[in-house]
């Protein structure tokens, strides 16, 4: 079975359509007009409209006082304009839009001295008119019809320049004729003024003639966009037949073809596509009636609509968006410049692109949109879609007040009261600004534009989540990173991500200390290691020092009992001075063991920080405690009784404790 594909943008285009409506309207209302060159390239548009008293005049001689004229879409010189104003002649200018935005271009640059290049059809009204509003400039056709005109006025590469393009050339010829200008010349400005209907019909002729086994074009003979359309068609298609109307059809040539497209220029009328579908629909199937297609492209748009469309051009201060026949449509570029970033990093001709209307302008066919305003859109539907979800959203808070603080959630402005702010009572609202918070929303009331939100609900619902996942995984000997939380006189609590353990302050160093403070401090950031756990009781004990580290350890891998070590004296006690063996290990010289002589108290002997050389007699592994002697090394009316030293020790210790 055979198929039959109709391009969305086959027919005519937005400023054809409103030169025809024009018409219409002036005939129905004065029966006569006349039309100052063919009104649209199309022999069966014109009978039509000379049916209802349209005439077709040549030239502005055959226009007499008190005329109704109409100037077609493609636009007159301003030789022909002044000659006509100097008449008695009532004017109706259904010129195009985007024709006269090119006689601006040219004008400008006239009036600043350029050199106008014009890339078109020599003879068509539409550039003729083009070089009628400038003072100097010449047409080319193409990129050779370019190198034989420069090669022939080489003078031309000196001047200052400024390019535009019939609208309904091809992309790929002004993109050739641009690469050549800009070799050849040092001062050129180029305008992209292809219209965007003629860019999307193009593109889309591309594609079908690409996946079709035969093309229909229908448009004018001496139509310039139908032309083109059928020379791109024949690009990548076979197949193709340009054809006026349905009598120029060839069925037979579709024998044993299963998908055709077709097409049509900006000047054809829905009628003769209509006739056209219907005699191929006698032999093949369409699958969407043509009327529907003719009304989804004609469809207005309203302010606030969602439209989607295709990046046609991007100028230095919009972009153009083309949306179908009826409607071009002009984003900003500004909405796409941020800090360090330009238009070209984010978006490119043939991009498909999303935005809000935001004015609609039916007499020139245009609608200024915005990008911006459906990102803000789109992201109240995120901080709704949070808000049903519970899920957790970020932003940076923006403002304080009274009572809260305000933040930005791309854009959308949430309210935070200060008892959700996941600050203490007293603390200052002004800490938390230009943070970046992570929130919950409570409260979402579009209406009303308002949002509330709460960081304490969020930080909670972290906490209790990582919390689960810190029980799931936990063992002994697994290391966390965490913050000191609070001190205690026996130790410290650590959050360590949702969970508060505690390092026991003998868990906290080897050392000696007298408050937890000398080793860490609220706020601290410590790695920690399980040393125990109790699911039941969620309590987990936590370690801080090194295990590998142990000072005892270290000490009996070095020494024994008969060594002889120099040792600093720490401290001064009344049963004798106890000296430090090495780093976080001390050992006692107990009184009896300073001297040789008798020593009533331990200064008399040795002062702190004193360095000494003095004898290990005994090591008690289980206690962990040192007998150190000086006496031992030196000469004695008596021998040194080792045991009996050890039990000296040991008594005053528990004395001392
Ligand atoms: Fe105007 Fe573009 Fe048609 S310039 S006349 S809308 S092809």
């Amino acid at each position: 079975m055979k198929e039959l594909i109709i391009a969305e943008s086959a027919g005519f285009c937005f400023g054809v359509q409103r030169s025809v409506d024009m018409a219409h309207e002036i005939l129905n209302e004065k029966g006569k007009l006349k039309s100052l060159g063919e009104l649209v390239h199309n022999n069966d548009v014109i009978k039509k409209l000379s049916s209802e008293g349209m005439t077709v005049v040549n030239s502005v001689d055959e226009i007499f006082c008190g005329d109704e004229v109409i100037i077609r879409a493609h636009g007159i010189s301003k030789k022909v304009q002044d000659s006509l104003e100097s008449k008695c002649v009532s004017i109706t200018d259904a010129t195009c839009p985007k024709v006269m935005s090119i006689h601006k271009i040219v004008k400008r640059a006239s009036d600043n001295g350029r050199f106008v290049v014009i890339i078109g059809m020599a003879n068509h009204p539409e550039v003729e008119a083009i070089s009628g509003r400038c003072d100097s400039s010449i047409i080319v056709e193409n990129v050779e019809d370019l190198k034989s005109t420069f090669e022939s006025n080489p003078e031309l590469r000196d001047k200052a320049i400024s390019v535009v393009v019939q609208t309904t050339q091809t992309r790929a010829n002004y993109v050739q004729c641009c690469e050549l200008l800009k070799k050849m010349c040092t001062n050129v400005e180029f305008f992209d003024t292809i219209c965007s209907a003629t860019f999307t019909r193009q593109n889309e002729a591309v594609e079908l003639s690409k996946t079709c086994d035969a093309m229909v074009v229908i448009g004018g003979k001496h139509s310039a966009n139908s032309i083109h359309l059928a020379e791109i068609c024949r690009e990548y298609c076979s197949n193709v037949q340009f054809i006026e109307d349905a009598d120029e059809l060839k069925l037979d040539a579709f024998r044993g073809m299963s998908k055709i497209g077709l097409t049509a220029g900006a000047s054809t009328p829905a009628w003769i596509i209509k006739e056209v579908v219907n005699k191929m629909s006698e032999e093949i199937k369409v699958e969407q009636t043509f009327d529907d297609m003719l009304e989804d492209s004609l469809k207005p748009i309203y302010n606030g609509e969602r439209v989607t469309g295709v990046v046609a051009a991007i100028s230095g201060t919009e972009i153009q968006v083309d949306l179908g026949a009826k409607y071009s449509g002009f984003i900003p570029t500004s909405e796409f410049e941020d800090a360090g970033v330009k238009v070209s990093d984010v978006v490119k001709i043939g991009d498909t692109i999303e935005a809000i209307v935001v004015r609609v302008n039916d007499v020139e066919g245009t609608a200024m949109l915005s990008k911006k305003r459906l990102d803000t859109q789109k992201f109240w539907d995120d901080v709704e879609a949070a808000s049903n979800d519970g899920d957790i959203i970020e932003g940076t808070v923006i403002d304080t007040n009274k009572g809260g603080v305000v933040v930005n959630v791309k854009g959308v402005h949430v309210f935070v009261p200060a008892s959700q702010s996941g600050l203490p009572r007293d603390a200052e609202l002004g800490e938390l600004l230009k943070q970046n918070v992570k929130l919950k929303i409570t409260e979402f009331n579009k209406g009303r534009k308002r949002v509330v939100g709460s960081i304490r609900r969020a930080v909670n619902a972290e906490r209790k989540a990582a919390s689960e996942a810190i029980w799931n995984e936990i063992e002994i000997g697994k290391k966390y990173v965490g913050k000191v939380k609070s001190l205690t006189n026996y130790g410290a609590f650590v959050d360590i991500g949702g969970i508060d353990g505690m390092i026991h302050q003998s868990e906290l160093t080897w050392g000696r200390i007298k408050h937890p403070s000398d080793v860490v401090n609220p706020g601290d950031e410590v790695e920690v290691r399980v040393i125990g756990f109790d699911k039941d009781a969620r309590r987990i004990s936590l370690g801080l020092k090194d295990p590998d580290g142990d000072p005892w350890k270290a000490f009996t891998d070095k020494y024994n009992v008969g060594d002889v070590v120099d040792v600093t004296v720490v401290k001064l006690m009344p049963f004798g001075a106890f000296a430090e063996v090495m780093e976080n290990v001390d050992g006692l010289i107990h009184i009896s063991q300073l001297s040789n002589t008798r020593v009533a108290k331990a200064e008399d002997a040795v002062k702190v920080g004193d360095v000494v050389t003095a004898k290990i007699t005994a090591i008690d592994e289980e206690k962990q405690k040192i007998s150190l002697s000086i006496r031992a090394l030196l000469a004695t009316d008596a021998p040194v009784d080792e045991d009996e030293v050890v039990e000296e020790v040991v008594e005053e210790e528990i004395t001392e404790e």
